[in-house]
C-alpha cells in the first residue's frame, strides 16, 4: 500500500482493495533459463533451423540483412510449410544502418469478385468454414512481390543467389524434426482430403515421422521458375495460370487480372516512444504497430518496472490497456487504401490519458462496458523471423498463409505448383459482431471489398535507442501477436530481462472480447490469480495454446566494450534456432 501511494502519487488504492494488499512484487516467472546466442557480426533467427542457417550463410557470404531476409523467406516456404510461404503474404519492417526506417506491405488482397457478404447464407448467417477452407477462402498472394521489392530496393545480391538455398532444400529434401512433424500430424485430416497434398505431405499415405526426409520436387520446380523469370511468372505467367485454373475449377474467385494487378507497397512505418526507446512497427493494413503503440502509450504513465513482471498490479494495467486498445483495433482499423484509419487519435497522448482515466486502479472493467461508439472509442498461421547484419541493418518480417487449426492456409495446393494457398479472407469481417478464427469481433472498417487487404495483427517490430538498433521482434499468433510483441518489449525495457528470457517468459493476452485473460501456465502465479479474480478478472489457463506464438528476436548490446548481437529462438518453436555470424 505504502509503495503504491509513493510511486503513483496516492491516487489509486484504497486499503481494502485486493491489489493494495500485495506486500512484494512478483519476480520474473520461472522460464527455462537459457542464454541467448551471441555473435559479433550478425544474426538470423527463425522458427525453422534450416532457414536460420540459410540466413546466417547469406550474411557470411557478404549479403546484407535484406538479402538474408529474402533468402529466409524462400527457405521457410520450403522448410516450414504450415506458415512459410509463397502462397500467402506478409509485412516487413526494415531499419537501415543509415537510420532510414521503412515498411514493405505485401499483405494479400481480396479478389475483385469478392463481396462483403460472400461468407453469409440467405439468412445472413456465417456459412461455417467458408472463409477458412478451400479456394473461396484464398486471397491474392503477396509474398513473391514483397520479397522481390525488398531485394531490388535494399538488397545487394541477385534473386538467383538468395533463392538457391531454398531450391536446394526443396529439391534434395531436409530432415524433419519433432516440431516439424507435429504440425503435419495435426493437419493430417485435411491433407487426406486433397490427393495432391497427400502425395507431398503424407509418406505413402501415412504421417511423416521425425527423422524422415521431406522432398518437394513440385515446389522446387516452381521456385526455379521464379528464380529464373522473376515475379512475372508468378503474377502474369504460368504459375498464376495454374492457380487460377485450379481456383475456377473448385469454386474460387481468383482471376488472372487479380494476379496481374497485385502490387507490394512501400509505406512509412508506425513509431512511438516508450521510456526513451523508439518502437518502430507495422502500420495498417496491420493493426500491430498502432495497437502496440496505443498500449505502450497507456502504460507509459504507470511504473511497470517497479510493479514487477506479471504482478497482479502490472497485469491489471496491461490487461486494461489491451482491452481498450483492442476495441480501437476491431472497430477502427482497416486497409488504408479503403478506409481512413484514425491513427492520429489512436496514437495520441490525449487518447492514452482518456483511457487511463477510465481504468479503475484495482478492478477489472467488464468488456461489456468498453464499447465502440462510446468515449473514448467513438471512432478497430503465420511465422516471424528477424535478421541483423554487421553494418546494423535490421529486418523484421512476419508472413502468413493463415490456417484453420495450425497453419497450412486454405489447405489446398493448386495442381502441381507445390505450395499451399492462404485463407487470409478469414481475417476480414465476415459479419459485423461475429468472431473470426481468432475470436476477434470486428467492425465494418475491415469488411470485404474487392482489392482490399484484410486487417492483420502481424507486428514485425524494431526498437531503437538514441537512433541505434536495439531489438528486433515479432511473432505469429493472430490477435495474440500484438500482446506477445508488446510483452517481449516490456520484458526487456521494463523488466530488464535478456532477450532469451524475454521471449521465453510465459505470456498472457486479452483482446476485449472474449472478456477473459488467456494465460500460459506459469504466467500468473496462484496468489496473483486469486488477487486478479477478486478484482473481477476471468482467467483461462491454456497450456500449449499455439496462439501464444514464437517470438524470434534479436537484441544488439555491448559486452566488454564491444558490440554483441544476441539471438533468441523462442522456446516454444522447437524446430527453430538463432544462428550468429
Ligand atoms: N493471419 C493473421 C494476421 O494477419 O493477423
Amino acid at each position: 500500500m505504502r509503495y503504491f501511494r509513493a510511486v503513483l502519487g496516492g491516487f489509486l488504492f484504497a486499503p481494502s482493495l485486493a491489489f493494495a494488499q500485495m506486500a512484494s512484487f512478483a519476480p520474473p516467472p520461472a522460464a527455462k533459463a537459457e542464454a541467448p546466442v551471441e555473435a559479433a557480426n550478425g544474426m538470423a533467427v527463425s522458427a525453422q533451423h534450416y532457414a536460420s542457417e540459410v540466413g546466417a550463410q547469406i550474411l557470411k557470404q557478404g549479403g546484407n540483412a535484406v538479402d538474408a531476409a529474402v533468402a529466409i523467406g524462400y527457405a521457410l516456404a520450403v522448410t516450414y510449410p504450415s506458415a512459410g510461404n509463397i502462397g500467402g503474404g506478409g509485412l516487413a519492417t526494415i531499419h537501415l544502418a543509415n537510420g532510414k526506417d521503412t515498411f514493405i506491405n505485401f499483405r494479400e488482397k481480396a479478389p475483385m469478385a469478392a463481396s462483403a457478404n460472400m461468407y453469409l447464407d440467405a439468412k445472413g448467417n456465417i456459412i461455417p468454414m467458408a472463409s477458412l477452407y478451400g479456394y473461396k477462402a484464398v486471397a491474392v498472394p503477396g509474398t513473391v512481390a514483397g520479397l522481390e521489392k525488398m531485394l531490388t530496393q535494399y538488397g545487394t545480391m541477385s534473386r538467383a543467389q538468395v533463392m538457391a538455398p531454398a531450391i536446394k532444400l526443396a529439391e534434395e529434401g531436409f530432415t524433419l524434426m519433432p516440431g516439424d512433424v507435429a504440425f503435419f500430424k495435426a493437419n493430417e485430416k485435411y491433407f487426406r482430403k486433397e490427393p495432391n497434398v497427400a502425395a507431398i505431405f503424407l509418406k505413402n499415405g501415412q504421417p511423416y515421422a521425425a527423422g524422415d526426409r521431406l522432398v518437394q520436387k513440385d515446389l522446387a520446380a516452381t521456385l526455379k521458375q521464379i528464380s529464373a523469370k522473376g515475379p512475372d511468372v508468378f503474377y502474369k505467367g504460368d504459375i498464376a495460370n495454374r492457380v487460377v485454373a485450379a481456383s475456377k475449377a473448385r469454386g474460387g474467385l481468383l482471376t488472372m487480372q487479380d494476379f496481374a494487378s497485385f502490387t507490394a507497397e512501400e509505406t512509412p512505418v508506425i513509431t512511438c516512444d516508450y521510456r526513451g526507446y523508439r518502437i518502430i512497427s507495422a502500420p495498417p493494413p496491420s493493426s500491430g504497430g498502432p495497437i502496440i503503440c496505443e498500449i505502450a502509450n497507456i502504460l507509459s504513465a504507470y511504473p511497470m518496472d517497479k510493479m514487477g513482471h506479471h504482478s497482479a498490479q502490472s497485469i491489471h494495467f496491461m490487461v486494461e490497456a489491451m482491452r481498450h486498445a483492442f476495441v480501437d483495433r476491431n472497430y477502427g482499423l482497416g486497409d488504408p487504401n479503403f478506409v481512413k484509419n484514425p491513427l492520429d487519435k489512436i496514437l495520441s497522448p490525449q487518447h492514452a490519458a482518456a483511457i487511463r482515466a477510465k481504468i479503475d486502479p484495482v478492478k477489472a472493467t467488464p468488456s461489456s462496458e468498453v464499447k465502440p461508439g462510446t468515449p473514448p472509442h467513438e471512432d478497430a498461421q503465420t511465422t516471424h523471423y528477424s535478421v541483423v547484419d554487421k553494418a546494423g541493418n535490421a529486418v523484421s518480417i512476419t508472413y502468413t498463409i493463415n490456417g484453420i487449426e495450425s497453419g497450412f492456409g486454405a489447405q489446398v495446393i493448386a495442381g502441381n505448383t507445390g505450395f499451399f494457398l492462404n485463407n487470409e479472407m478469414d481475417d476480414f469481417t465476415s459479419k459485423v459482431g461475429a468472431p473470426n478464427l481468432y475470436g476477434l469481433v470486428q467492425g465494418a472498417a475491415n469488411s470485404i471489398q474487392p482489392g482490399k487487404r484484410p486487417l492483420s495483427s502481424m507486428s514485425p517490430s524494431i526498437v531503437t535507442k538514441d537512433g541505434k538498433l536495439f531489438m528486433v521482434t515479432g511473432s505469429p499468433g493472430g490477435s495474440f501477436i500484438i500482446t506477445t510483441v508488446l510483452e517481449s518489449i516490456l520484458n526487456v525495457v521494463d523488466h530488464k530481462m535478456n532477450v532469451k528470457a524475454a521471449v521465453d517468459a510465459p505470456r498472457l493476452h486479452h483482446q476485449w472480447l472474449p472478456d477473459v485473460i488467456t494465460a500460459e501456465p506459469g504466467a500468473i502465479k496462484p496468489e496473483v490469480k486469486k488477487e486478479l479474480e477478486a478484482a473481477g478478472y476471468k482467467i483461462s489457463e491454456e497450456p500449449g495454446n499455439i496462439l501464444f506464438g514464437f517470438d524470434e528476436a534479436i537484441l544488439v548490446g555491448t559486452k566488454n566494450g564491444k558490440r554483441v548481437v544476441y539471438g533468441a529462438n523462442d522456446r516454444r518453436a522447437t524446430s527453430g534456432s538463432a544462428v550468429g555470424h
